[in-house]
């Protein structure tokens, strides 16, 4: 079966020079979102740092999205100014009384800058160490096992619903020891809070966007006044050490708190489902990469560091062409330069990772999914101050995932095309049907 992916006819320069010059994000062409990498390659080699009708600039070699993500001190997260128009929209919110997803986004870590980013950030990297990422494997290991067993009974399923929104929404639930009866609305309200983020919500992603803010907050006050009475290790359990601060004693206000948890709770969410997703759908489209994966697999079979070593390659490249986060924003807060394109001071800069990742500058032959590249010096996971907290733990979910769903059915195959998630920012599948082969 051949997915729109596979279907990239070369592009004549007139051609590219006329979709880089006519690209906006806001109206973005009808097949963009089945492959915006034809796109991407135009705007690297026509207008790489395109300045869009709205004013803002787009930006899609490594080398300029590095620039900016190295100097957090003049590229800003903060999004107040930028989220006020785009959320305090009536009747959802106003000036005197933001809306929800207002208030989510501009308290989350990743939308802010020092000091609150640099406060939330120490208490989550504290429960994210290395042993308490080596603690969850077993249990990891189980759960996708358990999956597998199930797949195999069926003789098949769903790619993303029966394997890969099932393994995240585990995870993330066990880090923030939300009780299992308890997990079921987690992906809804995921996706519904980072649906909203696209370029132009309409007016069905604000709404469910906002009422999932809502309930999430209602469910998290519940959540943190038990983990108040009953405390857990603070050395493992995230909410814990949210809930005391540091040692220093700093504290996170109540809004601090429970709106950090919420993006917690999605950050983790739909881009690891996506990797995963993604990453077995590539498998499929590319069978001769796949054999090779099989064949290293095989020929180093018991080798435990070599087997982590050859799938860790494999995710990353995963991760590289088909990165789950396509797109970054910063705010320059003064006037500046990148690539060469002067900005003015408070210009909005989008950062097109999935571009940067398919930089013929950085990736010899970047359009050839190689499961073996090394280096692979992708951006999947941003870069600098906000790069990715939860990087080691998403490798390690794509490693365990990927790795036994090829083990046990090497010979997979998709048996209706794959849905796409009709999303710019976050890029994924909602459904792939397969058979076990
Ligand atoms: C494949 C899966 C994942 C991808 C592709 C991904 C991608 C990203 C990216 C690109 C950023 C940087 C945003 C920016 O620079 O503006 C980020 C930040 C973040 N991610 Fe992930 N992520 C993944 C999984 C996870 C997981 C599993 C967790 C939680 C355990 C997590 C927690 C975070 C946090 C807390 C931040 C904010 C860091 C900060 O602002 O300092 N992510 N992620």
């Amino acid at each position: 079966m051949v997915t729109p992916e596979q279907i990239t006819p070369p592009m004549s320069g007139d051609r590219a020079r006329e979709i880089a010059a006519s690209f906006d994000l806001r109206a973005l062409p009808p097949d963009f979102l089945a492959n915006p990498f034809p796109v991407y390659a135009a705007l690297r080699e026509h207008d790489p740092v395109r300045r869009m009708p709205d004013g803002s600039l787009f930006l899609t070699r490594h080398a300029d999205l590095m620039a900016v993500y190295r100097d957090a001190a003049l590229f800003s997260s903060d999004k107040h100014v930028e989220f006020a128009p785009k959320y305090n929209v009536p009747p959802f919110g106003s000036d005197t009384a933001p809306a929800p997803l207002y208030e989510h986004h501009t308290t989350s870590l990743v939308f802010n800058d020092p000091p609150l980013h640099t406060r939330v950030r120490k208490l989550i990297m504290g429960a994210l160490t290395r042993r308490a990422i080596a603690d969850m494997e077993p249990g990891l290991v189980a759960l996708v096992d358990s999956l597998l067993d199930r797949i195999e009974d069926q003789g098949g399923g769903d790619l993303i619903e029966d394997f890969a929104a099932a393994i995240p929404v585990e995870i993330i639930g066990n880090l923030l020891g939300v009780p299992h009866a308890e997990r079921a609305p987690l992906r809804d309200w995921s996706l519904a809070i980072l649906g909203a983020l696209e370029p132009v919500p309409t007016p069905a992603q604000h709404a469910a966007g906002n009422r999932s803010v809502t309930e999430m907050l209602a469910y998290l006050r519940g959540l943190v006044a038990e983990r108040r009475r009953h405390p857990g290790d603070p050395e493992r359990d995230v909410l814990t050490r949210l809930i005391q601060g540091e040692a220093s004693g700093e504290k996170l206000s109540e809004v601090e708190l429970l709106q950090n948890c919420i993006f917690l709770l999605n950050a983790g969410h739909e881009t690891t489902t996506n990797l995963i997703g993604n990453g077995l759908v590539l498998m499929h489209e590319h069978p001769a990469a796949r054999e090779d994966l099989l064949s290293d697999l095989c020929a180093h079979a018991g080798q435990i560091e070599t087997l982590e070593a050859i799938l860790s390659r494999a995710v990353d490249e995963c991760l590289r062409f088909e990165s789950s986060n396509q797109l970054g924003n910063r705010r320059a807060l003064q006037a500046a330069q990148v690539g060469g394109v002067d900005l003015s001071a408070g210009a909005l800069v989008t950062l097109c990772i999935g571009a940067a990742n398919r930089d013929p500058a950085v990736f010899p032959d970047p359009d050839r999914l190689d499961l073996r590249r090394e280096p692979n010096r992708h951006l999947a996971f941003g870069f600098g101050i906000h790069q990715c907290a939860g990087l080691s733990l998403a490798r390690l979910e794509g490693r365990i995932a990927i790795g036994r769903f090829l083990r046990r059915f090497p010979r997979f195959e998709l048996s209706a095309p794959p849905e796409r998630g009709g999303r710019a920012r976050f890029r994924g599948f909602l459904g792939a049907p397969f058979r076990i082969g």
